[in-house]
Parts: structure tokens; sequence; C-alpha cells
């Protein structure tokens, strides 16, 4: 079987980690012709637009794509390009697991999360405005079928895979419409569910401190978009940092796998890059187009060079001293 991937590097280390992950999914002997396509930076350059309308079509028309960070003007500018493509194609679940892996030093080896963001509205909606010179308003837009649909997309998520748990964070007791609706389509969907999987909310300020005290109490973490985001890079920082999160964008029709890390500018061009998030968005697609052998085969040898810990294998972010290369070279050689 030959599958159709589109392959989108974006910017700053994007080329870099998408190449990568791109020869490990290429050496677990899957068959996939990749249709390379230009957003952000070089779509710029080239087509003299952020996301050329080829690009979602193509998407739309193969339904998967493997996708690099892109840059986005701060304070300034055009919509981030991600968001707009996340909204464009409706893509309204981010699946985002966070684990302990071996090898890996930090302060926690039990961290088994899983974030479901919700996609396409809330403060992500884009809609600012100046009321008057130095006075701006930001709306959060929250409608109930979309509410709904992301609770539904997390206990259902919470069932398949055995999960025990699904916990909200909101801030109901301020935005008491926005996130009150949040809950109440949260409440409404686990009444469906009830007895097959345990349900929590927490004020996220608390949900916060509980997550950096103890992250094993977490199971499933439903968020809306904002605090999906926050959310996200928090708990990267208590598996190793961003270097070691995946990411799958979920709509009814398509699905698009990118790192949660950005693009890095500090270190983009200078093959010091961490592979290993893009990588693992690579196996959670593999896994998605029905690939669990090739998945399982990727995860078990990126899991061992991290469980061997040789520095000259590992990249800088997580103890070693390797590039991009050495470290994807290393776990080409341990699928073999
Ligand atoms: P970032 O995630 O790019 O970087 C944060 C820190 O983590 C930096 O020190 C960086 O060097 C490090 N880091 C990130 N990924 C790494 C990796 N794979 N290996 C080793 N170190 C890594 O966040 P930022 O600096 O806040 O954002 C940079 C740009 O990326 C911004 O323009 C932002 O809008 C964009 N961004 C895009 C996406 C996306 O398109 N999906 C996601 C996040 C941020
Ligand atoms: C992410 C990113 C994006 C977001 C931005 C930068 C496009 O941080 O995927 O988490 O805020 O959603
Ligand atoms: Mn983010």
């Amino acid at each position: 079987m030959t599958y159709t991937v589109c392959f989108l590097p974006g910017d700053g280390i994007g080329p870099e980690v998408t190449a990568a992950a791109r020869q490990v999914i290429e050496a677990s002997g899957v068959d996939i012709e990749w249709v390379n396509l230009a957003a952000g930076a070089t779509a710029l350059e080239f087509c003299g637009n952020v996301l050329p309308e080829r690009t979602v079509a193509a998407i739309e028309g193969h339904g998967v794509a493997l996708k690099g960070p892109i840059t986005t003007p701060i304070g300034r500018g055009h919509e981030s390009v991600s968001v707009r493509l996340r909204k464009r194609l409706n893509l309204y679940a981010a699946v985002r697991p966070v684990r302990s892996l071996p090898g890996i030093k930090t302060r926690y080896d039990n961290v088994e999360l899983v974030i479901i963001r919700e996609n396409t509205e809330g403060l992500y909606s884009g809609i600012e405005n100046e009321v008057v010179p130095n006075i701006v308003q930001s709306l959060k837009i929250c409608t109930a079928e979309a509410c709904t649909r992301i609770a539904r997309f997390a206990f259902n998520y919470a069932v398949q895979r055995q999960r025990k748990k699904v916990t909200v964070f909101h801030k109901a007791n301020i935005m008491k419409k926005s996130d009150g609706l949040f809950l109440r389509c949260a409440q409404k969907v686990y009444s469906q569910f009830a007895g097959t999987v345990e349900y929590e909310e927490l004020i996220i300020d608390n949900g916060c401190m509980q997550l950096v005290s103890d992250p094993s109490r977490f199971d499933v973490l439903l968020l809306e978009n904002f605090y999906g985001d926050i959310i996200s890079d928090l708990a990267a920082g208590l598996v190793g940092g961003l270097g070691v999160v995946p990411g799958a964008n979920i709509g009814d029709h398509c699905a698009v796998f990118e790192p949660v890390h950005g693009s890095a500018p500090d270190i983009a061009r200078k093959g010091l890059a961490n592979p290993l998030a893009c990588i693992m968005s690579g196996v959670m697609m593999l896994n998605h187009l029905g690939e669990q052998q090739a998945a399982a085969k990727i995860r078990d040898a990126y899991g061992q060079v991290l469980a061997e810990g040789n520095p000259e294998n590992l990249t800088r972010d997580i103890g070693g001293t390797a590039g991009t290369e050495q470290f994807t070279r290393a776990i080409i050689r341990a699928m073999k």
C-alpha cells in the first residue's frame, strides 16, 4: 500500500526536524509518496502568500499532512499560518501526548498525560479591535457546537484508550459565560459517558499548581484553545521540554501532524534541533494511517536510543552533545 502524505517543512528548525522525521518514517518500511507543500516564509517568498490555496487544497484532498512549525510575527502582521490552517481545515481537536521517557532525567518519572485542546475558537478567533485610541478589545468566541464536539472527542478518546479520567481546566468563576458554556457542554457529554470514565473540573490556576506538584494525578486534560496552548508547553517542561512532545490536529476529514514546539529561531539552521517531537508526530501519523507495526518499530527504536543514554546520540536539550542528524541516524540504526 502506498500512502500519499502532504509534507510542509515550515520555518526555522521546521525543515531540519521534518526531514529527520521523513527519513525515520521511510526507514520503517512504509511506502509514502510525499507531496511537498509551502507554507510560511518560503511560501511568502515563492508564492507571495503565507498560506497558498494550493497547500490547503492538497491537504483537503489527501487528508493527511506532516508539518513543521511556522514563524508568526509578534504584535503585528498576519494571523498565524498554523492557526489559520487549523481553522480552514476544521481540525478541531489537538491531541498532545506528554509522557515521561526513559533516560531523560526530570523531576518526575511518572507523567502520562494527554492534552485534548479545542483548536478552532476561543481567544484564537483573532477578532480584535481598537474601540477608541488606546482601548482595544479581544473577543473570546465560544460556541456550544465546538465545545460539545471537543468534549465528545475527549471522552471518546479516553474510553477507547482505556484512560481513567478526564479533567477540565477552566476559569468559569471569572469568565462565567464563555468558560461556563465550555463546562456545561463537557458536563452534558459526560452524562452520556458516566460510569465508563471519571470526570473532574478544576479552576485553572489551582490546576496548574496541582499539575506541577503531582502530574501523575492527571490523565486526559480537556482544555479550551488558549489554556490548551499554555498547558501544552508547561506539561512539556515536566518531561524534558519541547523537543519531546508531539501533536496531532484532527478533524472529521483530515489530520495534520506537527510537534508542539515552534520554529525555534535561536537554534535554526545550526543542526542542533531535537527531531524527536517531530518523529513522534510521525509515529502518531502512522498509527492514524493504520500502520501500527511501523509506528511501534520507530517507538521501540527511539525508546532504545533514549534508554541507552549515550550523549553522542542525543541532542543538547536532553543532555547530549549530538546534532539533529546524529540523533536521527542513531534512531534509524536502532530500527535495523
Ligand atoms: P519555540 O517552541 O520555537 O522555542 C522555545 C524554546 O524551546 C527555544 O529556546 C527553542 O530553542 C527550544 N526548542 C523548541 N523546539 C526545540 C527542539 N525541537 N529542539 C531543541 N530545542 C527546541 O517557541 P517560541 O520561541 O516562543 O516561538 C518561536 C516561533 O515559533 C514564533 O514565531 C511562534 O509563533 C512560532 N510557533 C509556531 C508553532 C507552529 O507553527 N506549530 C508552534 C509554536 C510556536
Ligand atoms: C502551538 C503554537 C501555536 C498556538 C501558534 C504559535 C501558532 O504555539 O501549536 O501550540 O498558539 O496554537
Ligand atoms: Mn503553543
